[in-house]
């Protein structure tokens, strides 16, 4: 089962062509995922974490296959979230000695995690360094909330592959396992997706963090994450999205998303992405209904636009459920540099829009004055004011 990577260094992970969700029902996979788990045999032979808990016993029995379990001098554990740190209690029944190397944070989460054991753990900080043999190192750089605080990458000399963990990964399935393999359009959107929807809350540490790796000079041959494709054919092109998607990224885009009771709001909506196509036919439009589209699409389809607009009609004095909390998600993901415009239609109260108009401010877009606030369907008067408001969010 083991797949080869690169000199002696080989794929031992779980590819999860079944996973439908991640992150419990937070994350929708529409193309499968993997677990990355690496095994390193130089004069040391070393392995670089594990798979997610369902997976554990199954994989614990295939590493079996590739290597005598007591041979394994070392674990690295780059993350502590289970889906990389599942079969730790599985393997260290087999080999309760081993020694684990990971940052101290991840110390507490696996000890949050999974009890005190009384595991060997050495903790290693940025610039720490282990011999493996043949000339080769680990050097571990700590990687803090990306996307957790305990996050580490680790650089391996001489193959010069850098094992990055969630960073520059994606939940997408690819047997055969290399980004030169993989369905191009696939791969780059499912990477936009993962930094999209897990990354962007700390997409000023990833500036900082790509800055400090890239004064290392690292001659970089291959990037390694913990899911998806391995980047093997031109390794830096992720590194380059990377720094773009963190800095406010945004294309000629503009995404309308909303909930409607009895069709109002829908009329809206469509008038508002008609009109946008309107005064600009080179911007591309998408008009979602949040109660039924897949939200972590949805972001990633904000996360490329330079403007939204959001509507509800108003219930109850407030805004509709599904909207809600589509803004409460949208408000954690800490977008940059967008702007937004609100919209509805009311029978009686009417207060969506300032609702709308209200959060989308807390979630940190530049709200413009311009709304559409339609009694009970949206008449001649309403949708006149929609060119006003779509030349708002252009400008
Ligand atoms: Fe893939 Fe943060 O675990």
């Amino acid at each position: 089962m083991r797949k080869h990577v690169k000199g002696n260094i080989s794929w031992v992970g779980f590819i999860d062509w079944e996973l439908e969700t991640f992150h419990g029902d937070d994350y929708s996979i529409k193309n499968g995922s993997s677990q990355n788990a690496y095994l390193i045999e130089e004069e040391k032979n070393i392995l670089i974490d594990t798979v997610w808990v369902p997976h554990r016993f199954e994989f614990v029995e295939n590493l079996k296959t590739e290597i005598e379990l007591r041979r394994i001098d070392a674990i690295v554990v780059n993350h502590g979230e289970c889906d990389h740190s599942g079969s730790l209690t599985t393997l260290l029944k087999e080999i309760p000695d081993v020694l684990i190397y990971c940052t101290a944070n991840a110390v507490k989460s696996i000890e949050g995690q999974y009890g005190k054991h009384g595991w060997n753990f050495r903790v290693v900080k940025t610039g720490d360094t282990l011999d493996i043999g043949n000339g080769k190192q680990l050097v571990f750089v700590e990687m803090p909330m990306l996307h957790w605080p305990d996050s580490m990458a680790t650089w391996m000399t001489g193959d010069n592959i850098l094992f990055s963990m969630d960073a520059f990964g994606q939940h997408y399935a690819v047997e055969e396992l290399f980004n030169d393999k993989a369905d191009q359009c696939l791969l780059m959107r499912e990477a936009m997706k993962y930094f999209a929807n897990i990354l962007n809350p700390f997409a000023p540490l990833v500036t900082r963090k790509l800055a400090e790796i890239g004064k290392l000079n690292l001659p970089i041959e291959m990037i390694a994450p913990a899911h998806g494709a391995i980047w093997r054919s031109n390794p830096l092109q992720i590194v380059e999205k990377y720094a773009q998607w963190a800095d406010a990224y945004q294309e000629d885009q503009v995404t309308v998303a909303y909930d409607t009771m009895w069709e109002g709001t829908t009329r809206i909506a469509h008038q508002i992405a008609t009109e946008i196509h309107n005064q600009s036919p080179n911007t591309v439009v998408k008009v979602f209904n949040v109660a039924k589209a897949d939200k972590n699409e949805v972001m990633t389809e904000v996360f490329k636009s330079r403007a939204i607009a959001v509507g509800s009609p108003t219930a109850c004095r407030d805004i509709l459920s599904s909207v809600a909390g589509w803004l409460a998600f949208l408000k954690t993901l800490q977008f940059k540099g967008k702007k937004a415009a609100a919209f509805g239609c009311y029978g009686w109260s009417g207060e969506s829009v300032k609702i709308l108009q209200s959060r989308l401010a807390e979630a940190g877009f530049a709200v413009v004055d311009e709304n559409i606030r339609s009694l009970w369907n949206p008449g001649e008067d309403d949708l006149a004011k929609v060119p006003e408001l779509v030349r708002a969010l252009l400008a």
